[in-house]
Order: structure tokens, then C-alpha cells, then sequence
């Protein structure tokens, strides 16, 4: 078998490390890939976003399964180019993922499918969003509607503050064409968290809920980043919060998108928030999630492979299940100097033998590189140490742990994910 992995971060290794798990007799292909993923699989010299010439090289080397990480190619119709190739392809088409790539869209589906999410309002003229801000008050979020990187969502305490948001966005179009339509929203209050559902379209099987940390300083402070680190699974999500997820959630927002002719296949990612009044959508995602994916799948005892070739093969999920393994995972992004401002490369990472080999920890490497037989940092967030261990407090301990014992210059990171759940833990205790 052969399988193609699109994408070349943290959430790709570990997508190419649990499916190597699944099928270690499988030839694996990964686009550009990274200083972590040469031992697993061949990089080929593509670009995610090179589609054409990506479905060419897919559809003469018989790749039996492709599997895409960004959300960037869905948005540009990757699955729809490899799908007229008739090659298997675990995602959503472009019509699907514009439940990522348009939150205005996103919200409208939402409000028809009676799916809770924040009371919202979509502007692309700056007087009526200005207008919108005067009249509401503040809290309130303003968001660029379309795909900005998780940088998009600007929280806003302040009338001033509001107004500057839909400034920079309709007015100086500081977001690109992301932000020439806003989203303007009422403020959730309570604890945010992840969850990733496998889907044919129709039946859903949610993967542990992960709760992601955005910020890129300890205690939730300075700005949002990609996300500093995560860990599986959340105690507040309990089976019947699950359940409750999956059906006010995710069954009635894949039953809309069938009805529109948007059948979505592939990885749906709830953000939601814990409110008061039960869960709420804060955003859907058309993909895995970074870093949640890093702690989650190496918590999948069964099989991943299956359900994505399964989905990926138009086939039903009927029958199939998760089993995971007890126990909790923890993950440590370690970032570049800048992050996540303008970055510095080219640092030279020093992973210690004993670090690198424990069976304990896995390393998984998004912005780094191999230069002249050494490891050096090539982007923001360069490597995730996700440590599993039977308890959220031995894994948080050994992941930091070994964060600390990486090494290069500039190297940054949150010596406190997880401190929801180690709070929640302590108390109980
Ligand atoms: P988004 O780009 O929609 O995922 O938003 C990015 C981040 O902004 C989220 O992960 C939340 O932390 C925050 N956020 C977005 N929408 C809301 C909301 N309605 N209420 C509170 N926080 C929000
Ligand atoms: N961890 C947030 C995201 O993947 O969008």
C-alpha cells in the first residue's frame, strides 16, 4: 500500500507516525516533510498547495490513500482534483471545507441546523459593522470570516477596540481578503475545548476531547498563537457530554450539509466552548487539529488506517468504533525566538540521547530541518514532546521534563499546559 500525507507540521508527523503504526509494511510519501519525519517517510519536492501537479504524481504512482492535514488545499479543492483522478482521499471537497473557510457561512449553516453556537451578525460594509458594535456594546468578537491562520478572532472588551477590529479588517484590509467580510459576535464565557470527529457524513465518531492553549504565554497571557501545546482527554467531557455533543453538534450540522449538497468526509473539528447553557460552537475546522492531534492519536489503541480508508473510499462508518488506551497524553510545542511574531531559523536544536530514544515520549517535528548532518529550527512552532503516562500529572511532569532538555537558541515554550485539568485533578483530590 502507499499513502501520501499533504501537509509537513507537527499534525502531519503525527498522522504519518500512527498510520506507519497501523500499516508498517506501507510505502509512505509526505510533501516537503520535515527534520523528524525522513525515517518514516520519502519527502517529495511538492508543495501542499501545488494540487495539479500533486493529483499528477498521486494518479501515476497508484497512491492507494491520501491523507490532507492544512486546511489551505481543502479550501482550493485538493480532495475535489484527486477525486476526478479517482484516487481515495481522506477530506472534505471545497464545497464541504467552506465550513472552515467562511465563518459567515459557518454560522448561517449553524443558525439553520439550530446547532448553539454565539449570536452573531455578517458585515462587509464598515458602517453597518461599526453601527453593529454601537448598538450591541462590548464584550463582543470580531472575525475576519475567512482563513487567517487562528489569528483571525480578536476578543474585544472595549468599544474602541471593537471598532479598531472591524477597522483593520474592512477599512485597511489588514487581513487580506480573509477580512472583507466580518463576523461580528457575542462573547462565550466559560472553558474551551477540542473535539475531532471522523465522519462519513452521516455517522460520527468523536475522538477524545483535547483542550488546546492558545496563548502564547504561561497563565493564558499575550497573544494567540497556532497553539502551545494540548493534551487528552478532558474530564469534564464525560460520555454523556460526548453524546450530547454528537447529537445537538455534529449529527445535525452534517445532516445540513447534506441537504445543501456538501456531504462532509473526513475529520469535522468542533471548537467548542463550555457554557452555562450546555456546549457551544466557536468554530468549526475542516481538519485535524494542531496541536490536539499530536496528544490525541497516540491515545488510539484501534486502528486509525481503517476509518480513513473508509471515509476516504466514500464507504460508511457503520460498525466502526474507537478503542483507546486509558491513561493521558500531553503535548509541549517548543517555538522559535519571535513566535508568534516574525521568527528566527536556522537554530541548531540538541535533542539529548536519552530524550529522543524514552519510550515514554514522542517528538513530533513541524518547523525544523536537516542542514549538513544537523537539526536545525526552520519555522514558528518547531517541535511538539507529547509524553503518555497514566496520569495528566505524570505526563505533564515528563513532557516539561524533556522541553527543558531540548535545547537551541531562542527556544520558548508554556511550562503549564494542561493546568486546567491539573487544577480540576488537585481539587478533587
Ligand atoms: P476562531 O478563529 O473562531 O477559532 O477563534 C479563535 C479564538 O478566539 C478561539 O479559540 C477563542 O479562544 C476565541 N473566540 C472566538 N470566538 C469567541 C467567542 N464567541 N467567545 C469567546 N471567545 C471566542
Ligand atoms: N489548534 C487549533 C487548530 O488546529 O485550529
Amino acid at each position: 500500500m502507499k499513502l501520501l500525507l499533504v501537509g509537513h507540521g507537527g499534525r502531519e508527523h503525527a498522522l504519518l507516525w500512527k498510520l506507519h503504526r497501523d500499516a508498517p509494511e506501507a510505502d509512505f510519501f509526505i510533501t516537503r516533510g520535515n527534520g523528524g519525519t525522513a525515517d518514516l517517510a520519502t519527502h517529495l519536492p511538492l508543495d501542499p498547495g501545488d494540487i495539479p501537479a500533486l493529483a499528477d504524481w498521486a494518479l501515476a504512482q497508484h497512491i492507494d490513500l491520501t491523507v490532507i492535514g492544512p486546511e489551505g488545499p481543502l479550501a482550493d479543492g485538493i480532495v475535489d482534483a484527486f477525486e476526478r483522478h479517482g484516487l481515495a482521499t481522506f477530506g472534505p471537497t471545497r464545497a464541504a471545507s467552506t465550513i472552515e473557510a467562511s465563518k459567515a457561512y459557518a454560522k448561517e449553516l449553524m443558525r439553520r441546523a439550530g446547532v448553539p453556537t454565539a449570536a452573531s451578525e455578517v458585515f462587509q460594509d464598515p458602517d453597518a459593522a461599526e453601527a453593529c458594535v454601537r448598538r450591541r456594546g462590548t464584550p463582543l468578537v470580531v472575525k475576519a470570516s475567512g482563513l487567517a491562520a487562528g489569528k483571525g478572532a480578536l476578543v474585544c472588551d472595549s468599544p474602541e477596540a471593537a471598532l479598531a477590529a472591524v477597522r483593520s479588517m474592512l477599512r485597511e484590509q489588514a487581513f487580506g481578503t480573509a477580512g472583507r467580510e466580518v463576523v461580528i459576535e457575542e462573547k462565550l464565557e466559560g472553558e474551551e475545548i477540542s473535539v475531532l470527529g471522523l465522519t462519513d457524513g452521516q455517522r460520527v465518531l468523536p475522538m477524545l476531547p483535547a483542550q488546546d492553549h492558545k496563548r502564547v504565554g504561561e497563565g493564558d497571557t499575550g497573544p494567540n498563537t497556532g497553539g502551545m501545546g494540548a493534551y487528552a482527554p478532558v474530564s469534564r467531557v464525560d460520555g454523556a457530554l460526548l453524546e450530547r455533543v454528537s447529537r445537538e453538534i455534529f449529527l445535525p450540522t452534517l445532516h445540513a450539509l447534506r441537504e445543501e449538497g456538501r456531504r462532509f468526509r473526513g475529520v469535522l473539528y468542533a471548537g467548542l466552548m463550555l457554557t452555562e447553557a450546555g456546549p457551544k460552537v466557536v468554530e468549526f475546522n475542516a481538519r485535524f487539529g494542531d496541536p490536539e492531534t499530536q496528544a490525541v492519536l497516540p491515545l488510539l489503541r484501534s486502528s486509525l488506517l481503517e476509518p480513513l480508508l473508509a471515509i476516504a473510499r466514500g464507504d460508511t462508518l457503520a460498525g466502526s468504533r474507537l478503542e483507546w488506551e486509558p491513561g493521558a497524553a500531553l503535548a509541549t510545542v517548543l517555538a522559535s525566538a519571535g513566535y508568534p511574531g516574525a521568527v528566527r531559523t536556522g537554530d541548531e536544536l540538541t535533542i539529548p540521547t536519552a530524550v529522543a530514544r524514552a519510550p515514554d515520549l514522542l517528538l513530533f517535528h513541524a518547523g525544523t530541518r536537516r542542514e549538513d548532518g544537523r537539526l536545525v529550527t526552520a519555522g514558528g512552532r518547531v517541535l511538539a514532546v507529547t509524553a503518555v503516562a497514566p496520569t495528566l500529572a505524570a505526563a505533564a511532569a515528563r513532557s516539561r521534563e524533556a522541553a527543558a532538555a531540548i535545547s537551541f537558541a531562542g527556544k520558548h515554550y508554556r511550562g503549564d499546559i494542561g493546568w486546567r485539568e491539573l487544577e480540576r485533578h488537585a481539587r478533587a483530590s
